[in-house]
């Protein structure tokens, strides 16, 4: 792991971390290689998240397909005055996957109801999403903190194990846990618990399972925003890694797959071609149809949520709702 100076800006109210920085593109080029050698082919969703691909999802959120942003947003708006009374004491907030943290200000300000200060300590992948988020929040709340993370979440939870927190309020939102597999999602919940201390709570946003005529248009909408969301993993191949994908000649498709309970998102190749990636020194084939797999988005029922819990050193004290029961918002409390 890359660990470089952290970066203070401004009045020292916001220091930043970056883990990636010194070779960016060094874990981009080795997991492209890999991803692209398996047989069906590969990319992580992680990689989405440059500066382009921060904006886009921002986009997406926008969109009226796209149900799982507003839906949450009404949970927290509604209800951020009993999630932050939910954890004793003086609360440091961590958020992992932290994005334009729009969602989080509403649990700012209530705790910043609550009490004098506050410590923020944000955790992306996307170091521009997390400089962009955490001044507009500087700008909002002077009475805030800001300790950044640029950085993949394992990455930034053995930094964060070796510090001394008070009592921590933890956010995984926006469903961000449905981008990990059934065995890696209480992975993580394991990993997260172990730089928790009980009494810590931990508020998890968790997509529902629902009909697939909700599920499927907002992971393909009509005006094509989610579709460039997902073009532009090959686009950064060919800016980073200089490549040479046609990006017309691939085409978004996504789909929910009811039976393992997940959507399953794709670029498909629409005819057979041959794609060289300069920086990696290999050609990669493609026949007609044959498809990269970019993402699965996993959806929950409140009972595996409960029972992940359990199993991960957590108990789920409280689930809220959104208006339409589409979303979840659980209180995890480290056990
Ligand atoms: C679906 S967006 C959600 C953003 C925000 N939590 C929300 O609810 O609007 C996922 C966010 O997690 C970040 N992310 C994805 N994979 C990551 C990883 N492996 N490590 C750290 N951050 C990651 C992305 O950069 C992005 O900001």
């Amino acid at each position: 792991m890359a660990q470089t100076e952290p970066v203070h800006i401004g009045e020292d109210r916001l220091v930043i971390h970056n883990l990636v920085k010194r070779d960016p593109s060094a874990g981009f080029a080795e997991d492209v290689r890999k991803g692209l050698s398996f047989e069906p082919k590969r990319l992580l969703p992680k990689y989405f998240y440059d500066e382009l691909g921060s904006l886009l999802f921002d986009a997406i959120c926008l969109l009226p397909e796209y149900y799982l942003k507003r839906a949450e947003n009404e949970i927290i708006e509604r209800y951020a005055d009993e999630i932050v009374s939910s954890v004793d004491g003086h609360k440091t907030l961590l958020e992992m996957g932290s994005g334009s943290a729009s969602k989080t200000k509403l649990i700012v300000e209530a705790l910043l109801s609550m009490q004098d200060d506050l410590l923020f300590i944000p955790v992306d992948i996307s170091a521009s999403a997390l400089e962009s988020s955490s001044r507009i929040l500087l700008q909002s709340f002077p009475r805030l903190r800001i300790e950044a993370y640029a950085a993949d979440y394992f990455d930034s939870l053995s930094a964060l194990s070796a510090k001394q927190r008070g009592r921590t309020l933890a956010l995984f939102l926006g469903s961000n846990i449905s981008n990990f597999g059934r065995d890696e999602a209480p992975a993580f919940l394991r990993a997260l618990r172990r730089v928790l201390r009980e009494g810590d709570a931990l508020l998890l946003g968790a997509d529902l399972k629902k009909d697939r005529s909700v599920l499927e248009p907002a992971y393909d909408d009509a005006l094509g925003v989610t579709a460039a969301f997902n073009l532009n993993l090959l686009a950064r191949v060919n800016r980073e890694l200089d490549g040479d994908f046609n990006l017309p000649a691939f085409k978004h498709h996504a789909f929910y797959n009811e039976e393992i309970g997940r959507v399953e998102i794709y670029v498909e190749s629409t005819r057979p071609q041959t794609v060289t990636i300069g920086k990696l020194g290999i050609e990669v084939h493609f026949s007609a149809g044959e498809r990269i797999h970019t993402e699965n988005s996993y959806k929950y029922d409140l009972t595996g949520i409960a029972q992940m819990a359990t199993e991960t050193g957590f108990s789920c004290t409280r689930t809220w709702l959104d208006s339409q029961e589409r979303f979840s918002s659980n209180l995890l409390l480290a056990v």
